[in-house]
């Protein structure tokens, strides 16, 4: 079989982060630039613990994000990632640990804190007996906006988000994508310094999640920070500066895309079909010369990590091993994501 894109690579799945064409300064200079100017850092944990009665859901984590930085939250289900951003968000009370929020303690100023960041959360918490139009001056009040000055930004952020002409449209009347889209708005009404998004695409068909991605990286490019949930690999690696990857309430991992690519893939894998024979003398480590620098087993299909496939097939089909069926792609945040927590449902 010939070399060709898996599925996986077809999902999109990339670990170059293309930048938009508006000559932004690259996301990670510019992270850089922020901890070498040591500007406070927008976001700092150190320790944070929440339990919710016996259960720990956050398990002590500790972090810093830069002003104008995108950091993602990977992690399974039950995770902890949507915890961690409650707390950030102030709606939960931390157990136990510190939490500064924009340089204010979480604990203390959760007003203040409030008032200057926006948020996307998990579900839609939207008034579903008010218009579109409705919903975001409503919203806008909370934080003294006059109307005038509201309506302005909401007819703007309808715009931005391409919900003009459903300004009078109930709630209810939406899809669930324009629903997400005007979740997004309304967390921008108030002009935050910090947009905490909480899966903010899922259930977007992939027009509004481009539209998304782009409307996001032009706002970190004008310096708002970011930090998003996602269970889109290509999402993480489109937009994240860093990604921490969280496991059953502790921070496993935590690097750039690429950076975790580096250390939990390959630049490449090549994913080879084959019998339980033929796979256990895949699994003979001295057959590949050191090509493989990490090896999965899933089912028929063993996950071979290297630098370099070409050079792996080459040496496979010396050593007599058959590689006839096989996938070769390059290695993505996806297989960081499998890796690390593994490919099963469960524990
Ligand atoms: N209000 C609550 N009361 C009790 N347990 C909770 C509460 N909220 C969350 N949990 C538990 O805390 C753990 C972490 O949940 P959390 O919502 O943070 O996960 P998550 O990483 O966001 O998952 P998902 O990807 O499914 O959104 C889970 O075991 C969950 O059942
Ligand atoms: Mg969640």
């Amino acid at each position: 079989m010939a070399d060709h894109p898996g599925p996986s690579l077809e999902r999109g799945t990339s670990v170059s982060c293309p930048r938009g064409p508006d000559g932004g300064i690259p996301r990670a200079t510019m992270q850089t630039v922020c901890m070498a100017s040591q500007l406070s850092p927008a976001v700092a944990a150190n320790g944070l613990t929440k339990s919710y009665g016996p259960l720990e859901a956050v398990r002590g984590i500790s972090f810093a994000i830069a002003p104008s930085e995108c950091y993602g939250f990977l992690g399974r289900n039950g995770a902890g990632k949507t915890t961690t951003m409650k707390m950030i968000y102030c709606r939960i009370a931390r157990t136990s640990g510190t939490l500064d929020v924009l340089g204010l303690d979480a604990a203390v100023s959760a007003r203040e804190i409030k008032s200057r960041i926006g948020v996307v959360t998990q579900e839609n918490a939207l008034d579903q007996e008010l218009t579109v139009m409705e919903n975001l001056l409503v919203y806008g009040s909370f934080f003294g906006l006059r109307q005038a000055e509201a309506e302005k930004r909401a007819r703007s952020l309808l715009a931005m988000m391409s919900l003009t002409g459903k300004e009078r449209a109930k709630y209810k009347e939406l899809s669930g994508g324009m629903r997400r889209r005007l979740v997004i708005a309304r967390a921008l009404v108030n002009e935050p310094e910090l947009l905490v998004l909480d899966e903010p695409t899922t259930g977007l068909d992939p027009q509004a999640r481009l539209m998304v991605w782009e409307t996001l990286n032009g706002l970190r490019d004008r310096g708002l920070t970011l930090i998003i949930t996602t269970h889109y690999m290509e999402e993480a690696a489109r937009l994240c500066d860093r990604i921490a990857v969280m496991e059953e309430g502790r921070i496993f991992a935590e690097d750039t895309p690429a950076g975790l690519v580096q250390r939990f893939a390959a630049a490449e894998v090549l994913e080879v079909i084959a019998e339980p024979a033929h796979a256990d003398a895949l699994a003979q480590t001295e057959a590949f010369d050191g090509l493989v620098r990490r090896r999965e087993r899933h089912g028929d299909v063993t996950y071979l990590y290297t630098d370099d496939n070409r050079a792996l097939l080459a040496r496979m089909a010396q050593a007599g091993l058959d590689s006839r069926r096989h996938v070769a792609r390059v290695a993505t945040l996806e297989d960081v994501f499998l890796n690390i927590t593994g490919r099963g449902l469960g524990e």
